[in-house]
């Protein structure tokens, strides 16, 4: 099938490649000039396990183009994928100019039946802003060209995309038209010929489906991070607690583990979100607001870890940083709760020595040349001369490392622990101090 895919970001590369890679004619379209560039020599914007081979490859089959023509883009699918950015406007509620934009451009160039994919974490209402902007611009032409709207949400994780999009949980798809239901059953059937995972539904609730599940996620997470906190008040292990719960079927092992709070380009944004819309439709949302508020303040609980330990005077201090994205196998550090611990050390006088297996051109590009930081080749590298070690991700790497040259290279030998990496014995055997989260006592 032709299938046309507005927006080059995250959501719609890996779209636009996975789509390809089965065979489909996919043409991705961005008004960056030098993203397209880019990306027609086979650079790969992002990183994302897998993504690059793909694109590689289907661009050379051919099955995989690049354009910064609107009209082109709008002349090559029936689909018209908008996967364009949803950023969060001052209020949290999502700004939706990029996907209104994409939608004017599709009315003013389509000559043939679409069917108009919002694919971006839109809210509940956007497919019918869309419907009303393509129409509009229609009428504008005076044409009376028969188009779909539907909404099909992404369910992709950062690092596991490809695989996600490849054998997807579910395929949610909101529309009332039969038309369009049939078209999106041909393009998705590659994903879903051993069993159906298709569900189909009305476009508001398709909307809301996206939300929700991102929402009852982070509800999760916060809710593990509350009882973390209890724990360390109350002299109890969270991670016993989190495998006693895990246990029950009904709550499951998915999403409990307890750290220094959630991250990325989705939870925050879509918990904000979708409080936002509850409170413009007349309804305070008190869970989703504590959800929120219990994220913000475990973002800062490291920070105040380390900073107790030195008695509140950081001036002078080297921290060494392992861990910098929102969480491991990306370079994406939106939200990360890394980005709040080096803000709040910075602020205390405190120097960071930090490391990342990917993030390090991301946060050399988002805080630059700066005295109190410095960017280290290898995690041995961040620990030298350093008072004391803060891990914020759970990448592979740092699962194994050797305590007994942690606790020789640091001044002090302490370890504060933002994801629970390691059994608190190990490291006492070898004379470090841990902290962690919501580990019993004096945490
Ligand atoms: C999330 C969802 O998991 C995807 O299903 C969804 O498609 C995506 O948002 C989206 O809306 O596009 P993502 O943001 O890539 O995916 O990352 P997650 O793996 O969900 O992790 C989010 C944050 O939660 C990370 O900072 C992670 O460290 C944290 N987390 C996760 C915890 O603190 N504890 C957990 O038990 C799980």
């Amino acid at each position: 099938m032709k299938i046309s895919i507005f927006g080059t970001g995250y959501v719609g590369l890996v779209t636009g490649a996975c789509l390809a890679d089965t065979g489909h004619d996919v043409l991705c379209m961005d008004v960056d000039q030098g993203k397209i560039e880019r990306l027609r020599n086979g650079q790969i914007p992002i990183y994302e396990p897998g993504l690059e081979p793909i694109v590689k490859h289907n661009a050379e089959a051919g099955r995989l183009k690049f354009t910064t023509d609107t009209a082109e883009a709008v002349a090559h699918g029936v689909l018209q994928f908008i996967a364009v950015g949803t950023p969060p406007d001052e209020d949290g509620s999502a700004d939706l100019q990029y996907v209104l934009a994409v939608a004017k451009a599709i009315g003013q160039h389509m000559e043939d039946y679409k069917v108009v994919v919002d694919k971006s974490t839109v809210p509940v209402g956007t497919a019918d802003k869309v419907r009303d902007v393509v129409r509009a611009q229609l009428d504008h032409r005076g044409l009376e060209l028969e188009f779909d709207v539907v909404s099909n949400p992404e369910f992709l994780k950062e690092g596991a995309a490809v695989n996600d999009f490849m054998k997807p949980d579910r395929i949610i798809v909101g529309t009332n038209s039969d038309r369009a239901e049939e078209v999106l059953r041909e393009v998705y059937y590659p994903f879903n010929r051993s069993h159906d995972r298709m569900i189909f539904m009305d476009i508001r609730s398709a909307e809301l489906t996206k939300y929700a599940a991102n929402a009852m996620l982070a509800t999760k997470i916060s809710f593990m991070n509350e009882v973390s906190n209890l724990a360390e008040r109350l002299g109890a292990d969270v991670e016993a607690v989190r495998r006693g719960i895990g246990s029950d079927p009904r709550i499951g092992y998915h999403f409990i583990y307890p750290g220094c709070g959630y991250g990325g380009s989705c939870f925050p944004k879509d918990v904000q979100a979708l409080a936002r819309t509850a409170y413009d439709c007349g309804y305070e949302s008190k869970l989703l607001n504590a959800v929120e508020a219990v994220n913000y303040a475990q973002k800062h609980v490291l920070f105040d870890k380390v900073s107790h330990y030195f008695q509140d005077d950081l001036a002078n201090k080297t921290v060494a940083l392992w861990g910098l994205s929102f969480k491991p196998n990306t370079d994406d550090m939106r939200e990360a709760p890394a980005r709040t611990l080096m803000e709040s050390l910075w602020a205390a006088g405190a120097k960071v020595q930090a490391f990342d297996p990917e993030a390090m051109e991301e946060t050399q590009r988002i805080y630059g040349d700066r005295d109190d930081l410095q960017l280290c080749g290898t995690k041995e590298q961040a620990l030298r001369g350093a008072d004391v070690l803060v891990i914020c991700t759970e990448w592979k790497e740092f699962r194994s490392p050797d305590f007994a040259a942690i606790a020789r290279a640091l001044k002090e030998p302490v370890v504060f622990d933002g994801r629970n990496m390691y059994e608190p014995q190990m490291l006492d055997r070898h004379g470090l101090l841990y902290y962690a989260i919501g580990r019993g006592r004096n945490q």
